[in-house]
């Protein structure tokens, strides 16, 4: 398994997690949702889980979050081929209301039965930061009782899956706002982005410095 790349591992990994029966989600999803973007790289993100779109194509953040998502990386100077992008929850999480599909945060149960899949990600890439896109990948990833409201935009060092991360709002939750809020939470995210693309070269440096 060393000798292989990392693109190859991650490969080995995604085709067993396509066929993942380890939870109920496994039975309503269209597609497994593993990741995206670049695997050779020191920055990775990660959401909550898949919504429809997502389940639909089986790639993360193609929905409107997905693009809010990508214009603030795109003011970073930072695109899909830079970073990767997962999430806590490989399938699409939902309930049936008045006959309409509507997403819903997954349980813990289906958080704990994901959890290996998330960890094998990040133990073959390695990244030196991690941003945690929104509460639930915070709790996951930061500390289990991480505040949005209190702990956003503050660094996390030596978490258990990379020396570095921390947590900005969700774009679906910068969406669900209007007019000055709206704004306000967008801009936030775009410098959380900044904060992260910093804390890289920063990493970077340290690493550098250790060595020799
Ligand atoms: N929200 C997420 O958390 N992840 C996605 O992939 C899409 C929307």
């Amino acid at each position: 398994m060393s000798d292989l790349s990392i693109e190859e591992r991650l490969g080995l990994v995604r085709q067993e997690a396509l066929i993942c029966p380890h939870c109920p989600l496994a039975q309503t999803r269209t597609h497994v949702v593993f990741g995206d973007g670049n695997p050779n790289t020191p920055l990775v993100l990660v959401g909550e889980g898949p919504g429809e779109n997502e389940d639909e194509t089986g790639v993360p953040f193609v929905g409107r979050a997905g693009v809010l998502l990508e214009q603030a990386l795109k003011e970073n100077g930072i695109t899909r081929k830079h970073i990767y992008i997962t999430n806590v929850v490989k399938c699409r999480a939902y309930t049936i209301e008045n006959g309409r599909a509507k997403n819903r945060p997954p349980h813990i149960s289906e958080v704990e039965a994901c959890r290996p899949w998330l960890e094998q990600q990040l133990q073959i890439i390695q990244p030196l930061v991690i941003l945690c896109i929104g509460a639930p990948s915070a709790n996951a990833l930061i500390h289990k009782n991480f505040k949005m409201t209190r702990e956003r935009g503050q660094w996390f060092e030596n978490t258990a899956c990379a020396p570095w991360a921390m947590a900005t709002l969700h774009p679906a939750y910068i969406l669900r706002q209007e007019g000055e809020a709206y704004e306000q939470a967008r801009r936030c995210l775009i410098k959380d982005i900044d904060s992260a693309r910093r804390k890289v070269i920063e990493a970077r440096k340290q690493q550098k410095t250790t060595l020799f």
